[in-house]
């Protein structure tokens, strides 16, 4: 047993220089069990902006970012993982110096779609499509909103906007900014109307999750006219979800902060921040958070419609 153990920690020990290790970076202790273990990597999480991973993501495991044809994107019939390896960016429709990747669109089967937008210097949106309404989170940098009559707002990382469907505005951006965005026609109910909505996520009051552990802040009114909401959900290291979820509603969910394993269907992933999740109605799904940091994600979620209506 013991010169097998030898023998597999210098095999490893030659791979690591292969790989282009320094000497010395496995610190082995074979003993009697023969554990071996690489030195923990420090933790980024401190000196880093908040959601630099989505935007920065470790294409793990290293040394395979450069394989030809290696992607953990998964596409199926009722649920996809699309990471950040396989995103294609291309000039956003009517928009001014900003390339998007629309990552899950109605060709998947969803009622909305998803895209990233990479917004340049001196940058300005276009409008959704007639009757579309429009959400938006910012990832990383800076983008102004600008309504019909000129009066705007700053959005800083971690704020977000709501607008209506025919809600005349404009994002504007001096230098760079990434945004994720979701875009839905929108669900008319008599006697409601939705209306702008500009806001901050620590702005956002945590809410009872009977029977759960996650942090749950939601940046929407719960509200009737409103036919989606967009969840923040907080996990720390070791938690999951209680209940194995099965139900009518469809998400699609930005991981914006660490590591973990989404059950969906009958497959159980590894995912890590900038991954992203499309989920069909009635997938089954649950996660659990992993890793050494929080997890944090961002889920759309369509509510307050009957399913015969929308
Ligand atoms: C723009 O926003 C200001 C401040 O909220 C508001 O008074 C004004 O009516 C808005 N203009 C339009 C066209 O929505």
């Amino acid at each position: 047993m013991r010169e097998y153990t030898k023998i597999s920690v210098y095999a490893i020990q030659a791979l690591l220089l292969l790989f282009g290790f320094p000497p010395g970076v496995l610190q082995c202790a074979v003993g009697d069990e023969g554990y071996c273990s690489v030195p923990n990597q420090k933790a980024d999480s401190n000196s880093q902006p908040l959601y630099w991973k989505v935007t920065n993501p470790t294409l793990s495991p290293e040394h395979l970012q450069d394989l030809p044809g290696f992607t953990r994107s998964v596409i199926k019939r009722d649920h996809a993982v699309i990471t950040p390896e396989s995103h294609v960016f291309s000039p956003l429709p009517d928009w001014t110096n900003t390339l998007g990747a629309y990552l899950i669109t109605p060709a998947m089967g969803s009622h909305f779609v998803m895209y990233l937008a990479n917004m340049q210097d001196n940058s300005k949106s276009a409008l959704p499509p007639r009757d579309v309404e429009r959400f938006l989170f910012v990832v990383m940098g800076t983008v102004v909103l600008s309504n019909a009559s000129g009066i705007s707002h700053r959005l800083l990382v971690d704020s977000f906007a709501y607008l209506p469907a025919n809600f005349e505005h404009s994002l504007k951006c001096d230098t760079s900014a990434t945004l994720v965005i979701f875009e839905r026609r929108y669900s008319v109910l008599e006697k409601h109307i939705s209306e702008l909505i500009v806001g901050s996520t620590d702005k956002q009051p945590l809410l009872e999750t009977p029977g759960e552990v996650f942090e749950l802040r939601k940046l929407l009114p719960v509200s009737a006219p409103y036919d989606f909401n967009i969840h923040i959900m907080d996990f720390q290291p070791g938690e999951y979800l209680n209940v194995k979820e099965v139900h009518y509603n469809q998400h699609g969910l930005l991981l914006l902060e660490g590591q973990g394993i989404y059950r969906l269907g009958d497959s159980w992933y590894p995912v890590q921040a900038g991954d992203v999740i499309w989920m069909a109605p009635f997938v089954p799904q649950w996660y659990a958070a992993l890793g050494k940091t929080r997890s944090r994600y961002l889920l759309y979620k369509d509510v307050n419609r009957n399913p015969l209506n929308s």
